[in-house]
């Protein structure tokens, strides 16, 4: 279970977060969507321990979170590949860095990277890649790893609208098989209903809405009316829910 307990991020002057509390159990899903600025980076940021809240804490498993955790990976907005590296090599850091690189990893990485779609292209460089294709390096490097903790910023958010739906399944089918627990960060309302069993609307550093799905994981949920439904609901939040309310 993730604990976020009142905490608070300033950068100078300028407060990120402000007294944020939110709780996710553990192998539960949790989509974070907001308007741009509103410290939805910040917040994973310090859950992945590369920031330290100014105040309040964060429990992972009931333990006081201090710096990086070895189970907990991240998929950041930039993605972070080393330009220097193939898209294979880039694939195997994760676990190289965890020594886990046996040949049921290296077999895993290329059923990941079947899957992602980006196996032809294991041998080229970052700089030779789409914008899309590296995001899905960094998420089967991330993947590799099986954390327990995913922590993912807009990770679909280069990808094309077919190859962001196959990626959202994708996720959605790695979290049924393997569990753990997912926070995501998204601008799309769509994905934020797909992915998320708690959907968290945030604005200015706080949250002002959080919306349970109780349709998460189902089957043909996209062509299922209260998909809509929810939908609807995170949307009256994110551009009427000027009120702060929750
Ligand atoms: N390193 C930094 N130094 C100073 N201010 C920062 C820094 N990083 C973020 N901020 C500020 O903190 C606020 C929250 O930023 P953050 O990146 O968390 O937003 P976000 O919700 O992820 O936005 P986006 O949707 O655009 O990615 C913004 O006003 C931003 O300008
Ligand atoms: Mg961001």
């Amino acid at each position: 279970m993730i604990e976020i307990k009142k905490i608070s991020v300033a950068y100078g002057d300028e407060e990120a977060l402000r007294e944020f509390s939110l709780t996710v159990e553990q192998n539960q899903t949790c989509a974070i969507i907001g308007p741009s600025g509103c410290g939805k980076t910040t917040l994973l940021y310090a859950l992945a321990g590369l920031l330290v809240p100014g105040e309040g804490e964060i429990l992972v498993h009931g333990e006081p979170l201090h710096g990086v955790r070895k189970e907990t990976g991240i998929i950041l907005q930039s993605g972070g590949l080393l330009p220097w590296k193939t898209v294979w090599k880039n694939v195997m850091l994760g676990a190289k860095a965890r020594n886990i690189e046996g040949e049921a990893v290296q077999e895993k990485a290329i059923e990941l990277l079947n899957d992602l779609g980006i196996i032809e292209q294991r041998h080229k460089y970052p700089v030779q890649l789409s914008g899309g294709q590296k995001q899905r390096v960094a998420i089967a490097r991330t993947l590799l790893i099986e954390p327990d903790l995913l922590l993912l910023d807009e990770a679909s958010s280069a990808l094309d609208a077919m190859t962001k739906e196959h990626l959202q399944n994708h996720i959605l089918h790695l979290h049924q098989l393997c569990p753990m627990t997912l926070i995501l960060v998204t601008h799309s309302i769509e994905e934020a209903v797909f992915l998320g069993q708690k959907i968290v609307v945030m604005k200015e550093g706080s949250i002002i809405r959080t919306i349970h799905n109780p349709h998460f994981g189902e089957e043909n949920i996209r062509s299922n009316p209260e998909y809509f439904a929810l939908c609807k609901e995170v949307r009256h939040w994110l551009y009427e829910g000027g009120e702060r309310k929750s």
